[in-house]
């Protein structure tokens, strides 16, 4: 079999790559390990920068999600009971976020892909790219018991962190940059409503916690939990209990507890490889980079990355300018660096840290100068428009 652009991993990006290269008239073809089923089965992130909801509607996919996703013109840090208030429309300048869950987005591309009949194999094994520095390079991998070879012009590697693709590019070729933090943050979904209209990050003595929602009627919350931590150590009970101490009293109080519909546990991790291209292939999204989930930019990151190799390749088929695929990796990482730096920096100020031996100061200095500089950024208008600013997305920039 033979396409254009090979695309593995059917996660967020490899589903929006594909669906905005068709739209351009470029053929492209996925591989994904799981089912469809599967893959909507992982609940992650929930909060979209407008750079993202622009280019789903680009793909012809955003109408689901702007009838039912919320506009979120601000959200709230709340350090014990004192809440600031960082209103995104007015410190930015008129930028907000939208409050869709990636689990609504990844259904509405899988649909619009299977509507508009693009080959995705579900379910393909052994997926292997080669010849990636050649002219022509290819994939082989197994489906229902039958080998495929894939030949292809390029390989999107849209794998996720524990992927293929970046096992592709030789150790030798790539550089690693990891920090791993000393806590997870459990997570528990339950349909009920929402404390407050706005998101509210929270940090007291007992730790981290973050108020989210998918809509008026489903709740997301998230608890700073030990890494030692198991899900089965968390009934729905304490959770609550754990949650209520950590919320800022005027939030406690609207508090409407419901049985769970889905907990589990994420580690928390800085992660970026460099570059993000060997020869023919390119590395989007968490394939190439993890942040912690504290500020939302995971699945953002990833759809910079889509946006660019997006405008890169229809240059590459419009233009018969092949020369640009040589800025991908540059471009991509500028915008990862900083969502990098951002996710690391609200991590840090809103975390409870303890005594760990993994920083540069003993513990008890490093928390002070964390809550320092959180108080100082949050009585600051400058300081609040610094966050206001990289939460809403920094601007994709031009691919020349
Ligand atoms: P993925 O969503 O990981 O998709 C990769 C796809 O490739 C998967 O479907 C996988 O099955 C497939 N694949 C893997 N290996 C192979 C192979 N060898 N062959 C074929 N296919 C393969 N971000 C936030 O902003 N907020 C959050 O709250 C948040 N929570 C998260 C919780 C967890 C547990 C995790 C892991 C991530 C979370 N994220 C969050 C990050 C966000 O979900 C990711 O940034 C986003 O999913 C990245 O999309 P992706 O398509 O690049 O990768
Ligand atoms: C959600 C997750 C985040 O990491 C975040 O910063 C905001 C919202 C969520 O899942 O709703």
């Amino acid at each position: 079999i033979k396409t254009q652009v090979a695309i593995i991993g059917a996660g967020p990006s490899g589903l929006l790559l594909g669906q905005l290269l068709a739209k351009q008239g470029i053929s492209n073809i996925i591989l994904e390990r799981v089912t469809g089923k599967y893959v909507l089965g992982r609940i992650r992130a929930g909060i979209l920068e407008q750079g993202f909801a622009d280019l789903v509607r680009e793909a012809g996919v955003g109408e689901k999600m702007d009838r039912e996703g919320v506009v979120h013109d601000g959200f709230e840090i709340a350090i014990d009971d004192k809440c600031t208030h960082i209103d995104l429309k007015e410190l930015t300048g008129g930028s907000v976020v939208v409050c869709y869950g990636q689990v609504n987005i990844t259904e509405d591309l899988m649909k619009a892909r299977e509507e508009a009949g693009l080959t995705t194999y579900y379910e393909a094994s052994e997926v292997t790219p080669l010849h990636v520095k050649s002219a022509s390079p290819a994939i082989t991998f197994k489906h229902n018991g039958e080998e495929y070879h894939l030949d292809c012009d390029y390989i999107a590697g849209c794998d996720g962190f524990h992927g293929v693709s970046r096992q592709t590019i030789p150790e030798e070729k790539r550089t690693e940059h990891e920090r791993i933090y000393p806590f997870g943050w459990l997570g528990l979904m339950s349909d009920t409503p929402p404390v407050s209209d706005e998101l509210i990050y929270c940090k007291n003595k007992h730790g981290f916690a973050l108020a989210s929602m998918r809509s008026a009627t489903r709740s997301r919350y998230y608890l700073q939990v030990p890494l030692t931590d198991k899900v089965e150590d968390w009934s729905d009970d304490d959770f609550w209990d754990e949650l209520k101490k950590r919320l800022p009293a005027k939030a406690a109080k609207n508090l409407i507890t419901g049985s769970s519909i889905e907990k589990s546990i994420a580690p928390l991790r800085s992660f970026i490889c460099e570059p993000m291209q060997y020869g023919r292939l390119f590395l989007v999204g968490d394939a190439a980079h993890i942040v912690p989930p504290t500020g939302a930019k995971g699945l953002n990151l990833a759809a910079s990355d889509v946006a660019t190799l997006y405008k890169i390749l229809t240059k590459v088929y419009k233009e018969d300018d092949k020369a640009c695929i040589e800025q991908y990796s540059e471009i991509a990482l500028r915008r990862v660096w900083h969502g990098e730096r951002f996710s690391w920096w609200m991590s840090n100020m809103l975390h409870n840290f303890g005594k760990v031996e993994n920083q540069d100061l003993d513990g008890n200095t490093f928390e002070r100068f964390m809550e320092s500089e959180l108080s100082y950024y949050l009585s600051s208008e400058n300081g609040r428009k610094v966050i206001a600013e990289q939460y809403v997305g920094l601007p994709y920039e031009e691919v020349k």
